[in-house]
């Protein structure tokens, strides 16, 4: 498969046209990125699609620029996770016995790497590896709707305490980290135009 293609055709859009992505192609989308890789298997993270337009309406007053969200086909904001309880590690491991139909005596040893590992990172610490969880999320989100020819917009630019007030969002349960917005490009935004910035192989990359 020719991903680079689609990848190179691929820009940050700063202006949608009119037109809805799908349901069924959405679905795609939001498949890769439930199949996102995680640390620890613990998607420390939830998605919020936003497409009505009475929610996009509502959440644009938190983002500094507007013009992607008011004219976007859907928003997905994904947020990450501030603490990491007991009964959230209980689910996931009543999840792995029942989906891999394994006792539950022999996860024991991954167990205590999981609370030892939430205890290393310490509680303030948290939000930021969840926070990490969530951009992985993000770059196989562009990556899927690149390839369904789906046009986004990565953004993080917006007031996280407005947009968590006005989605009624618990911010000592989970935190926005950051949204991506999705559609098709309009013919008039002229960002389509605009050569790639990249730094070169020799400033990029080290091999040793
Ligand atoms: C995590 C992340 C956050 C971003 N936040 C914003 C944003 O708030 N507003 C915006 O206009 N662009 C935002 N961008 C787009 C970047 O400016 C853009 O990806 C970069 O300039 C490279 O351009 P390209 O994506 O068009 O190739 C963001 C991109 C990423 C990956």
């Amino acid at each position: 498969m020719n991903y680079l293609a689609p990848l190179e055709h691929r820009y940050s859009v700063k202006k949608f046209n009119d037109h809805k992505v799908p349901k069924e192609t959405l679905e795609r989308i939001l498949k890769a990125g439930q199949l996102t890789a995680s640390s620890l298997g613990l998607q420390p993270y939830k998605l919020y699609i936003l497409e009505s337009k009475e929610s996009l309406d509502k959440a644009a007053a938190a983002f500094y620029n507007k013009s992607q969200i008011s004219t976007c086909s859907h928003l997905i904001l994904i947020t990450a996770k501030t603490t990491l309880e007991d009964d959230y590690i209980e689910r996931y491991f009543n999840q792995i016995t029942e989906v891999r139909n394994v006792p539950r005596e022999s996860l024991e040893g991954f167990k205590t790497s999981i609370q030892g590992h939430r205890t290393k990172l310490g509680s303030d610490n948290i939000i930021h590896w969840s926070e990490k969880q969530a951009y992985i999320v993000l770059g196989h989100l562009i990556m899927a709707s690149a390839l369904e020819q789906v046009d986004t917009s990565p953004m993080e630019g917006f007031n996280v305490e407005s947009l968590a007030e006005l989605l009624s969002l618990d911010l000592t349960v989970e935190r926005p980290a950051v949204t991506l917005a999705l559609g098709y490009r309009a013919e008039d935004d002229v960002f389509s135009t605009f050569k790639k910035v990249r730094k070169p192989n020799d400033k990029l990359l080290t091999y040793l």
